[in-house]
C-alpha cells in the first residue's frame, strides 16, 4: 500500500523489518531493491540486489542485469533468459493493452512497411517461409500472415506463445530461445523478423551469426531495436533493456554479411513519459555468398 502510493522509502523500511523476519525470501529482495531505487536510494537497491543474487540461483529475478544496469557488475552475454522467460510469462494476459493500448508500441506496423516496400521492389507477393522471433502475442506475426506461405513463430516465454497460439496465425510455434532455434536450422528461410526482441539479447554479433546460416541466400531480415547515441556498442539501461550504438549496429550487419537495405532511426514507443528511439532494420543475405575462393576474385568467377 505505501509503495502504491508513492511512498516508497516507508515501503523499503518497511520490507526491511519483514526480510529480518524471513531472510531468505527472494521475491522480497527484488521488491526491496525497487523500492529503493524508486525512492532514489541507489546503494540500498544496490545492496538488496547483492543480496537477492546469493538466492536467484535460476535467476529469475534478474539480480545480475539489474545489479549491471546500475554498474555494480556484469550482466553476463546473450539473454538472461530465466529473467526475460519469468517476465514474459507474467506479463502476457496485459502485454497487448499495456504496449500497444498505453504505450503506443508500433514496431510491427513500421517492421511491415519496410517488408511491403522492399517486396514491392522484388515484385514478390508472398515469402515461402517467414521466421518470427520472439513473436510473443503475435503482433508482427498478423501483418506478415498474408504475406507468407509458412509462417513460424519462435518464443521464449510458453504464457506468450499460449496467447499467440488461440489466435491461430502461425502454422508452427516453437518454444525455444531464438539463438538456440537459429543453431538447430540451414538456409531455410526466405524472411526473418523480430520485432523489439534484440532489446533483451545484448550483443548482436551471435544473433546474427546464428540467424544469417538459417536464412536463405538473398533472404531479408527486418528488427528492430532501441538506440542510444553513446560511444559503446552496448548499454544496459534501468529498464534492464539493451540500446545498441548506431555504429556498432552498421558494424555487426557488416560483420554479419548481411546487405543493409534500410537503416532508419524512428520513435517505436513511450516509455516512463518519454518517447524511446529506436533503429529499424532492413537487410539481406547476399544471393551469392563470398568464399575465401571468389572473395576479390579478378577473373570475374563466382561460386554459389
Ligand atoms: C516486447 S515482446 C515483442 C513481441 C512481438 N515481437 C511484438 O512485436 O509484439 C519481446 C518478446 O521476445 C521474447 N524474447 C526475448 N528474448 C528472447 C530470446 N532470446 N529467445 C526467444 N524469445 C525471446 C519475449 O519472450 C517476448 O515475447
Amino acid at each position: 500500500m505505501l509503495a502504491e502510493g508513492g511512498d516508497h522509502a516507508a515501503a523499503a523500511e518497511l520490507m526491511d523489518q519483514a526480510l529480518e523476519i524471513a531472510p531468505e525470501w527472494a521475491a522480497g529482495w527484488d521488491l526491496l531493491g525497487s523500492f529503493h531505487e524508486k525512492a532514489d536510494n541507489v546503494a540500498g537497491a544496490i545492496s538488496a540486489w547483492r543480496r537477492l543474487e546469493a538466492l536467484d540461483d535460476d535467476g529469475v529475478f534478474g539480480a545480475r542485469l539489474k545489479l549491471a544496469a546500475h554498474n555494480a557488475g556484469a550482466a553476463g552475454e546473450g539473454t538472461a533468459v530465466s529473467y526475460v522467460e519469468a517476465l514474459f510469462d507474467q506479463y502476457a494476459p496485459q502485454f497487448e493493452d499495456a504496449l500497444v493500448g498505453k504505450l503506443g508500441y508500433r514496431v510491427p506496423e513500421m517492421l511491415d512497411a519496410l517488408v511491403v516496400e522492399e517486396m514491392a521492389a522484388l515484385g514478390i507477393e508472398r515469402f515461402s517461409k517467414a521466421i518470427d522471433l520472439g513473436c510473443g502475442t503475435g503482433l508482427m506475426g498478423e501483418k506478415l500472415r498474408e504475406k507468407v506461405v509458412f509462417l513460424e513463430g519462435v518464443d521464449i516465454s510458453a504464457a506468450m506463445i499460449a496467447e499467440t497460439a488461440r489466435k491461430g496465425i502461425y502454422d508452427n510455434l516453437q518454444k525455444a530461445e531464438l539463438v538456440a532455434a537459429l543453431n538447430a536450422r540451414r538456409a531455410e528461410a526466405d524472411l526473418m523478423t523480430a520485432a523489439d526482441v534484440f532489446i533483451y539479447c545484448g550483443d548482436l554479433q551471435p544473433v546474427l551469426a546464428a540467424l544469417v546460416p538459417a536464412l536463405k541466400p538473398g533472404g531479408l531480415v527486418a528488427f528492430s531495436l532501441e538506440a542510444h547515441d553513446g560511444e559503446e556498442a552496448l548499454f544496459l539501461r534501468p529498464s534492464l533493456r539493451y540500446a545498441h550504438g548506431v555504429a556498432a549496429t552498421r558494424d555487426a550487419l557488416v560483420v554479419a554479411g548481411l546487405e543493409v537495405l534500410r537503416f532508419e532511426t524512428a520513435t517505436l514507443r513511450q516509455d516512463r513519459g518519454a518517447p524511446i528511439t529506436g533503429i529499424l532494420v532492413l537487410a539481406r543475405k547476399p544471393a551469392v555468398e563470398l568464399t575465401a575462393a571468389n572473395d576479390g576474385a579478378s577473373d570475374g568467377d563466382v561460386a554459389a
